[in-house]
């Protein structure tokens, strides 16, 4: 039997995260320039059940039997055997690697469980549609997240840009226009569950206060999808110029954060802001196709660990 393999791309956040936890809208886009991938092989020599897991990333090679329950590799594999009510899975190796920068706020946990459960349902010969896809990783992404707000999985599995609102069925945003963002990152990693309980900490203790910000949060979002359909990219610039200032009132983005904010303004960038959980990680910024490689370049030398350029279209 030949190796079934599977991948998923990474993530960007162009507007509105945190605020969208608490029901307000918020764009995401898929990065394909990083990528999580799952390769299945079978190994018929083992008895049925003795499913490998390795993974390089984190250091994991081990059987499947030997994980925890909320391993969220583990629990990825087991949902996708639920659903399936198997007992056992044939003997097999599920190889599972990524290029996507970990707790970086671009979805790795989410790619990685998507490829999983592309690989494994494919492999176990039912391939499962998009939207079981993104209904499973939700209940992974639980076990990353504490409380996710569910746009992670669904920009990844649907793997078009989004314009998300918790619990409702999700809306494909279309760019008429391509445009192009570079992604800078600060090289720190911080856990969105660290930034989202302490924004819900800072909220019980001041609800109007928060409540006003992610009020304000979502009529920028809504400003973002009328400028992104409208080709308006010098008002979508100011647009993440504002949303940022909204997150740094949020208390969710750092020092370095802000420096490549800034760095990225004075290399020419249209607009720049933070993307995902905060605290470290990723920002992003708006460029023209002619800055790209000047505001990358501004980016890496004044810290930025890693950058990508990328075009953002209908189709990606
Ligand atoms: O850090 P990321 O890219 O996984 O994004 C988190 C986005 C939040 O809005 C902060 C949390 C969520 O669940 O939407």
């Amino acid at each position: 039997m030949p190796a079934i393999s599977a991948t998923a791309p990474g993530k960007i956040i162009l507007f509105g995260e945190h605020a969208v936890v608490y029901n307000q809208p918020a764009i995401a886009v898929p990065i394909s320039k990083v990528k999580a991938r799952t390769i299945i092989t079978a190994n018929p020599k083992r008895k049925p059940g003795a499913v490998k897991v390795i993974a390089p990333n984190v250091g994991l090679d081990t059987y499947l039997d030997e994980l925890p329950q909320d391993e969220p590799l583990a629990a990825a594999i087991r949902s996708v055997s639920h659903t399936l009510k198997l007992s056992t899975i044939p003997a097999c190796d599920i190889r599972i690697t990524s290029k996507i920068p970990i707790a970086a706020g671009m979805g790795s946990g989410a790619a990685v469980t998507i490829s999983i459960i592309r690989a494994l349902s494919a492999f176990l010969g039912v391939p499962f549609s998009d939207e079981q896809v993104s209904k499973l990783t939700y209940e992974i992404e639980k076990i990353h997240h504490g409380t996710p707000s569910g746009i992670d999985n669904s920009v990844i599995a649907f793997n078009k840009p989004v314009y998300y609102i918790r619990n409702q069925p999700i809306q494909t945003l279309e760019v008429p226009q391509p445009f192009t963002v570079v992604i800078g990152d600060t090289g720190i990693q911080s856990p969105t569950s660290t930034t989202v309980s302490n924004v819900r900490n800072a909220w019980r203790d001041n609800p109007t206060f928060y409540e006003s910000i992610f009020g304000q949060i979502g009529r920028i979002v809504q400003d973002a999808q009328r400028a992104i359909t409208g080709g308006e990219f010098k008002k979508l610039g100011l647009l993440l110029d504002k949303n940022h200032k909204q997150l740094q009132m949020l208390g969710v983005s750092s020092s370095e954060l802000d420096h490549l904010v800034n760095v990225a303004k004075s290399a020419g960038a249209l607009g720049a802001k933070l993307s995902g959980g905060g605290g470290g990680g990723n920002m992003i910024t708006l460029v023209t196709s002619e800055s790209a490689e000047q505001v990358a370049d501004a980016l890496q030398s004044e810290g930025a660990v890693n950058t990508i350029i990328s075009v953002i279209s209908s189709t990606i």
